[in-house]
């Protein structure tokens, strides 16, 4: 038995104890919800995201959108009221990688789909104080002259189907033709349109 005075006069061996304690409790902790249904198995109606919605779901990652924005609703009163039913992890499963973020100097946007028009978009990523007068989230014009090729599409699809989204052979070989030639703009609204609605179960009742 190892005496408490010694643990506190032995730096070192407070550090191996202290590993060996979080490490113990971090496993019992996480590993099980690897194996959970509740985390693993989707939410009943789950589809993934088309061609062009996976294409708007890129432009959203390297325009840093996720930097700003969470994509994530906690179980509390001042979230639920604000944004909608809290976020499950059943609804996540075929994200990659997850857009949760951890900062919101604007709104988080996991249910934001069907909340505007496609027009109030438009303007808004546009130039966001013409719809909003106050606001500081910056204006995005480059994606109403950039168009998508296409070119990776089947890739990105056929790289989702490896890490378990269960794309089909013909979506696969349609996405080029899904995605080529529309203007970036379209694509991210797409996306914006369907965050939270890809499956039945939680639609925004706001
Ligand atoms: C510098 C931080 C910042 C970045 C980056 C940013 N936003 Fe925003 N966003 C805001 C702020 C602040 C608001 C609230 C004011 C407003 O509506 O413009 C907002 C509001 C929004 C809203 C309205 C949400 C609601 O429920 O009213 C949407 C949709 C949105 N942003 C989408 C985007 C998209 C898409 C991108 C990337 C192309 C992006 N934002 C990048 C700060 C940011």
């Amino acid at each position: 038995m190892i005496k408490h005075e010694t643990v506190e006069k032995n730096i070192g061996l407070m550090v191996l104890l202290i590993i060996i304690v979080i490490s113990g409790g971090g496993l019992a902790e996480i590993v099980p919800l690897f194996f959970q249904a509740s985390t693993t198995k989707p939410i009943e109606g789950l589809r993934p995201y088309s061609a062009v919605e996976l294409e708007g779901r890129d432009i959203y990652i390297r325009e840093g959108c996720h930097v700003c924005h969470s994509q994530m609703i906690r179980p509390f009163r001042a979230e639920t009221e604000r944004y909608g039913q809290f976020s499950t992890a059943n609804e996540q499963v075929w994200e990659h990688p997850f857009l949760w973020g951890s900062k919101r100097t604007g709104p988080d946007l996991a249910r934001v789909g069907g909340r505007y028009s496609d027009d109030w978009h438009r303007a808004h990523l546009y130039n966001p104080r013409d719809v909003v007068p106050e606001s500081k989230m910056p204006s995005y014009p480059w994606l109403f002259e950039d168009k998508l090729t296409g070119k990776d599409t089947a890739t990105k699809l056929t790289v989702m189907r490896k890490l378990g989204v269960p794309y089909t052979d013909e979506q696969i070989a349609s996405a080029q033709d899904d995605v080529a030639g529309i203007y970036e703009i379209e694509a991210l609204v797409e996306y914006l349109q369907v965050l939270g609605k890809t499956h039945s179960v939680y639609n925004n009742k706001r």
